[in-house]
């Protein structure tokens, strides 16, 4: 059922939490105060999500829907960067001035997050099959760097509120941490068979 899922219901699926926004933001641009934080957690949520298809892929081979995982992982890469750029519009709209925006850049809890957004923008660029092409293996080494943005994110959302976020960020983060151990252990730690030497 799921791989039969049109690409394009997936996008309508994934644009459907900005969807309340609309009407909200129209109606009153003050609302944008209220709306940095879900678009913080949806960019979060959809950046894990694409994070997991490789482990899951290769902890659960032989079901279909790692499979479908994988193969739409990039809409989700994408959803994350739609979802943060519009959580930096609001957060723009909510702070309301260049000096403020420059008065609380050099805070941790907030160049985390500008950083994560500069990892994002490049990520979110290529992200297309001509950029794969054109790249070739320096795409795969571009791509690496979603760990780097992952890393900051998880900072930027831990250090809000005097650090009051760390307990929503380690619970969001959680299958992240843990797959991503065990695809290290995987590729370094595992104990291989010994070959016979002739
Ligand atoms: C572009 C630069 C960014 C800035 C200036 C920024 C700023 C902020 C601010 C001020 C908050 C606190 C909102 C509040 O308490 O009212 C916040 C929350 C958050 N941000 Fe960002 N952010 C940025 C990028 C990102 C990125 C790239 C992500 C994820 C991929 C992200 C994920 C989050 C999350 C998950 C929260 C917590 C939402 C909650 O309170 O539940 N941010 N951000």
């Amino acid at each position: 059922m799921l791989s039969r899922l049109s690409p394009y219901w997936l996008w309508v699926v994934l644009a459907l939490p900005a969807l309340p926004m609309i009407p909200q933001i129209i109606s009153d641009p003050a609302a944008a105060k209220q709306l940095v934080h879900p678009t913080g957690e949806f960019a979060a949520r959809f950046m894990i999500i694409a994070m997991l298809a490789t482990p899951l892929m290769m902890l659960f081979r032989t079901r279909r829907w790692p499979r479908w995982l994988m193969h739409h992982r990039r809409h989700f890469g994408v959803a994350a960067f739609v979802y943060a750029a519009l959580h930096l519009c609001f957060y723009l709209i909510k702070i309301g001035s260049l000096p403020a925006v420059l008065a609380e850049f050099g805070q941790f809890r907030i160049w985390t997050g500008w950083a994560a957004f500069a990892i994002f923008v490049p990520l979110a660029v290529t992200s297309n099959n001509l950029a794969q092409r054109l790249m070739r293996q320096k795409w795969k080494t571009l791509q690496r760097l979603t760990y780097g943005a992952a890393v900051l994110t998880f900072l930027h959302w831990a250090a809000l509120k005097d650090w009051g976020g760390l307990a929503p960020a380690l619970v969001h983060f959680t299958p992240v941490i843990l797959l991503s151990a065990w695809r290290i252990w995987y590729w370094y730690l595992r104990p291989r068979p010994v070959r016979a030497t002739a």
